[in-house]
């Protein structure tokens, strides 16, 4: 079985960093060669979109220490911005003491929508499509035999009247499909595009679009942590842990009733899960889209997760969102890196996808705000960042760190005196 914790992984060079992580996924070397190439031939990628004229590339780093619903996960992570893996991996030791995450989905069930227009009579249009719930269902379910082979297929049709709106009113249709381990949205525009002639004979009137939503609120996922307060002060052992956790749940509170907060915790939230989503090739603007609104699904932008305290003072997190990720069909399918992702994280199915994926959102926003919480979040995030700084001003090989750790000791970070650290450092060089 994986163990998720590697010590000193942090301190070693990217060669031995996939060894190890060879050694202790039990992978084979060749399992991890897409992460070393990019993966993606440009044969593929011509495929993929239009017009391609090569490839860009992001870092993939691996979050440590995870267990989700007591399995030892290794987590690939594509992301360009410092702190997100660290800080993760962080918290996600400090969950591990508490039993790591508790992570649940709701059955894998998309929404199809059908905005029905020109109708004369809305109520009777809206009995007659109910009357022929069953055959139109039966039209859906039919239309893949492959989802329907694993369980998947049509499960409802649902009426919605919109009684005002700039064109007037009209009758939107839901259709509910199980998609099962795919991300969904082929499955679910077929079936639209398929029952809307059946419907308009049935109605009279006119399907206009067939697509769709991106508000997945019927498949949702949920984790939840605990910590105890000794844990909470690791690395911040100046503060007490009661100080700790009051902390976090204050700035909970903060983005709980405060939309211009609630949008940067969210996005704290997002830098670990998208991390995860496009690191197995699942669509992040989906991800992205859907979580937003279904934060804001009360008629006010709110936080997505949860902060609090159970009877015994320990700090407990909740989040909970829609996540519609698959490990079949699309990029997941095309990518071999996005590939390599799914097995080295052992995943069998989207719902066990999607339960890493919302742990790790959970992770990232404990990260945040502990931080924020406490010494504030510049001081971590500007040694990383001061890295990037140095290597965009010119440092190379192990003036990187130099001037990065001479910027932090400054407590300057900038361009500027980044360049005349790299002109110092290699006029030094040059004289030795
Ligand atoms: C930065 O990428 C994310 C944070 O702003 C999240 C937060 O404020 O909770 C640190």
């Amino acid at each position: 079985m994986t163990n998720s914790r590697i010590p000193g992984f942090y301190n070693l060079t990217i060669e031995e960093r996939r060894a190890k992580l060879t050694e202790v996924s039990q992978q084979i070397p060749e399992d991890l060669l897409p992460f070393t190439t990019g993966g993606l031939s440009s044969e593929s990628a011509d495929h993929m979109i239009e017009n391609v004229i090569g490839m860009y590339a992001l870092p993939v780093g691996i979050g440590l220490n995870f267990m989700v619903n007591g399995r030892d996960v290794l987590i690939p992570f594509v992301i360009e911005e410092p702190s997100v893996v660290a800080g993760a991996s962080f918290m996600a030791k400090l969950a591990r003491a508490g039993g790591g995450f508790t992570a649940t989905t709701t059955e894998p069930l998309m929404i199809g929508q059908m905005q029905l227009i020109n109708v004369v009579n809305m109520n009777e249009a809206r009995l007659k499509i109910y009357e022929h719930k069953a055959e139109l269902l039966a039209i859906a379910d039919a239309i893949d035999p492959i989802l329907k082979k694993f369980g998947g297929g049509a499960r409802d049709l649902e009426v919605r009247m919109i009684e005002d709106s700039p064109i007037g009113p009209f009758i939107v249709i839901h259709l509910i499909y199980d998609v099962r381990d795919a991300m969904g949205a082929n499955a679910v525009n077929t079936a639209c595009e398929k029952l809307a002639p059946q419907i308009e004979a049935i109605t009279g009137g006119k399907v206009h679009l067939r697509i769709l939503s991106n508000l997945a609120d019927r498949r949702i996922a949920r984790a939840r942590c605990t910590i105890s307060v000794s844990e909470l002060t690791i690395g911040f052992e100046s503060f007490k842990g009661e100080t700790v956790r009051d902390g976090i749940i204050a700035a909970w509170a903060f983005a709980a009733t405060d939309p211009y907060r609630a949008a940067t915790h969210n996005k704290g939230i997002m830098n670990g899960v998208d991390a995860v989503v496009i690191a197995t090739g699942n669509d992040w603007r989906a991800i992205e889209a859907g979580a937003h609104a279904y934060a804001a699904r009360s008629g006010k932008y709110t936080s997505l997760s949860t902060w609090g305290k159970d009877k015994d003072g320990n700090l407990v997190g909740t989040l909970e969102m829609p996540m519609a990720v698959g490990i079949v069909g699309g990029a997941t399918r095309v990518h071999p890196a996005a590939q390599a992702a799914v097995k080295l994280m052992g995943v069998k199915t989207a719902s066990e996808l999607a339960e890493i994926i919302v742990s790790v959102g959970l992770a990232q926003n404990m990260a945040a705000l502990r931080a924020l919480a406490t010494e504030g979040i510049q001081r971590g995030h500007m040694s990383l960042h001061a890295r990037q700084v140095a290597i965009a001003a010119g440092a190379s090989g192990e003036m990187i760190e130099k001037v990065a750790a001479q910027m932090v000791a400054e407590k300057i970070v900038r361009s500027d005196r980044a360049e005349e650290l790299v002109k110092e450092y290699t006029g030094r060089q040059i004289n030795k």
